[in-house]
């Protein structure tokens, strides 16, 4: 029929299978087809009804993502005309739901007059994670088949229901075990024999009528504070309520004006390169997949500390048996009991039961000096920061471990071609840079020394996944990529507070942008040790760079943060929300005075600028050093290490979006003000006088 849509006539049912691997996404070929297909269907007297189903394991993944903002070909029918071609349709049309319906595919489902589904599938309406909400009349019918608020729920969470859920809910009608197209054709015949007209979604009102309004706005209020600065979720409350309270067809109209206008906003355009980018992210040029990861049964851990703990729980999470060694059976009980500890708090939160706690722990075990790292399949070394230490343990670990065995570092800040160097496995020394902390932190740096071989990066790569990560391949190099990034973006937010900002305007110019918190909260958070310890090292590698200060006085201070009660804020009686501190400011003024600065007002809009600006500057350094192989791992890196809303797509496609002539003139304004930190990258100025984006960048 077409190369996107199988047909075949069993006995009197027209079946229509939806072929386009690997998501069956509904592409401008399958919307075409489809039309052609029911259209024939229609004008075939022989044929008394319909089924619609997806080839191989999925049903529909939706409409194409990728075909987003290309235009439609004059001879492929919108996706709705197709859809409400299909519920207009008079001879009944069963849909034969054998895998995951998401979006268009649950819009194309929910427009056919009967939904059968195997017990296994799922079904959802994921919009708004991409930055808009269901356009070809899924905010219209799905509360007419499950009611207001399992609709909101489903629309506004954009998260998917299972089989079951979507029976009792009224999405589906019928789960079949076994051949679902069969049962499906069967349930065609009985519907058409028994005549009438078909059962259409956008006729039934029982789940829409008498809806209480007050519902709506208690909506809004308990997203608000998931929802800051998204449009689309309050999109998708405005277009339910349209639904329980226009008619059909003004609802579908409704819908489609606001599908559009925020399917073409920056917002939309930004998840939506975000969603490509994660799934880029685990692609290695050079490591093609059919280089066969070693399978990881058994993990070992050097290190009981709160990294190792962390690093310990990944494993443990996984499913994967892993021990954890120290130096100490006292810092190993230590350790071990934070773990527990960590673990009962997710039992007494319910985030955990307790059988699962204990099938946890039982996969944990302890040992002191390295008898635990005997037989594992990768061992990850999570102590401190000490680069004489970390070779002594290289050395040692090395000569007891398997030879086939992978030695990783958890190292944030040293350069791990030294510690392959001591070892006689250099081809199998790596870096897994977990983010603290690390049995929730999402992202994991993997970092490629000179050695490693294809085998061990596509070993980690894939181990990144089973601990369900999201695992980004970085060169080795001062901080990596993150927290090069983050390290020169903190200097340039405390010069600004230098100058005239005050950290407290900083923090919410980028709360409000989106960042779960700013730098200075950050900093209170994480200890300001911490950032005046990595600074001390990072001196002697930027030899006579302007250094901030206030950094450096808070430390000596002893106002580390949180951890202290006094930071860059003051926390009162052991709160964690810190408040403005008048000492602060004072402290401020005093620092401007002793530079010899004449404190100046900054606007919300330079300070977000000037931040943004050095990190897409740092972020193309990073690129021209060869420590990120794409612009977009550097953006996947910072939305899941440093929270960088997702709304805005990572600092490097913001800087593509402002466009990168400007952001190269803003670069070398503050070249000007701040020094070498600010130095303008050579791909930065090649690509902004080529009119690139950072997008196209391609390493090598
Ligand atoms: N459009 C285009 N490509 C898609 C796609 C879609 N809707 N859904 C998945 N793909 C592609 C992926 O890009 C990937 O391609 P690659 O192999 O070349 O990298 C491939 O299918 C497999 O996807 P995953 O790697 O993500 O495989 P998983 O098995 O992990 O996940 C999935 C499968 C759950 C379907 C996941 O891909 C997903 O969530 N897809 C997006 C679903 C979605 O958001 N649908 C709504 C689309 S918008 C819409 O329908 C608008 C409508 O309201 C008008």
């Amino acid at each position: 029929m077409s190369d996107v849509i199988d047909f075949e006539v069993r006995g009197a049912i027209g079946v229509i299978t939806i072929n386009n691997p690997p998501a069956n996404a509904l592409s401008f070929a399958v919307d075409k087809g489809l039309h052609e297909a029911v259209q024939r269907c229609t004008a075939d007297d022989a044929i008394k009804a319909m089924v619609i189903t997806g080839g191989g394991k999925m049903f529909v993944a939706g409409a194409d993502i990728s075909e987003f903002g290309k235009p439609r070909p004059d001879d492929v029918p919108e996706l709705n005309d197709v859809i409400e071609g299909i519920e207009a349709s008079d001879k009944p049309v069963v849909a034969a739901l054998n895998g995951l319906a998401l979006g268009g595919g649950l819009e194309l489902a929910m427009s056919c007059h009967y939904r059968l589904a195997a017990p296994t599938i799922q079904v959802g309406q994921p919009e708004v994670k991409l930055g808009f909400i269901p356009g070809a009349g899924g905010t219209q019918r799905l509360p007419r088949l499950a009611g207001v608020e399992a609709a909101l729920d489903m629309i506004v969470g954009g998260d998917p229901i299972k089989a079951q859920k979507a029976l009792e809910l009224g999405i589906v009608d019928e789960l079949v075990e076994g051949d679902v197209v069969a049962r499906a054709v069967e349930f065609a015949e009985e519907v058409a024999a028994k005549g009438g007209a078909p059962r259409r979604t956008g006729e039934q009102t029982d789940k829409i009528s008498g809806v209480d309004k007050s519902v709506f706005d208690a909506y809004r209020r308990k997203i608000a504070p998931k929802s800051r600065g998204l449009a689309a979720p309050y999109e998708c409350i405005r277009m339910v309520e349209v639904a329980a309270t226009l008619p059909f067809a003004q609802g579908l109209e409704e819908e489609r004006k606001a599908f559009v206008t925020l399917r073409d906003s920056d917002q939309a355009a930004a998840m939506r390169y975000m969603f490509f980018a994660e799934r880029e992210v685990a692609k290695v040029p050079d490591v093609p997949r059919d280089v066969q990861p070693m399978k990881i049964a058994s993990a070992a851990v050097v290190g009981s500390g709160t990294m190792g703990g962390g690093i310990a729980m990944c494993f443990a999470n996984a499913g994967v048996p892993v021990t954890v060694t120290d130096i100490s059976q006292e810092a190993l009980d230590a350790g071990l009991a934070k773990v527990k500890a960590n673990y009962e708090g997710s039992v007494s939160r319910g985030r955990l039961t307790q059988a699962q706690m204990d099938e946890r722990l039982g996969l944990i075990s302890g040992s002191v000096g390295y008898d635990g790292a005997k037989e594992a399949d990768i061992v990850i070394e999570a102590v401190f920061e000490d680069m004489d230490l970390k070779k002594k343990i290289f050395a040692d670990l090395d000569a007891v471990m398997k030879p086939e065995a992978i030695l990783a570092s958890n190292t944030s800040t040293l350069d791990i071609n030294e510690l392959a160097a001591v070892t006689k496995r250099p081809d199998k020394v790596v870096g897994t840079h977990f983010f603290s902390p690390a049995n929730v932190m999402k992202l994991l740096e993997n970092v490629r020394t000179e050695t490693a071989s294809k085998e061990t990066i596509a070993t980690v790569m894939q181990l990144s996944k089973v601990l369900g990560k999201v695992g980004v391949l970085v060169g080795v190099g001062d901080g990596f990529v993150g927290n090069r990034l983050l390290g020169f973006a903190s200097r340039i937010a405390e010069f600004m507070v230098e100058e005239g900002a005050l950290p407290w305007q900083v923090d919410k110019v980028l709360y409000d942008f989106g960042f779960p918190m700013g730098p200075f909260a950050v900093s209170d958070m994480a200890g300001v040790d911490i950032r005046y310890l990595s600074r001390q090292g990072q001196l002697k590698l930027y030899p006579g760079r302007r250094n901030p200060v206030l950094t450096d006085k808070l430390y000596e201070m002893g106002r580390l943060g949180q951890k202290t009660g006094k930071g860059w804020y003051l926390y009162k009686d052991g709160s964690r929300k810190g408040e403005p501190d008048p000492e602060i400011e004072k402290l401020i003024a005093e620092t401007s005075k002793e530079l010899g600065i004449d404190r100046r007002p900054f606007s919300d809009e330079e300070i977000l600028a000037n931040y943004l600006c050095a990190l897409s500057n740092t972020g193309a350094h990073v690129l021209d050093e060869g420590l990120a192989i794409r612009a977009s791992d550097i953006d996947v890196i910072w939305l899941y290490g440093y929270g960088f809303p997702r709304q805005h797509g990572g600092p490097m496609f913001h800087a593509d979006l402002v466009g990168l002539d400007k952001v190269l003139a803003k670069t070398e304004a503050m070249f000007q003000l701040y020094g070498d930190w600010m130095k303008p990258a050579g791909l930065l100025k090649t690509f902004a006088a080529e009119g690139k984006k950072f997008k196209d960048y391609k390493a090598g």
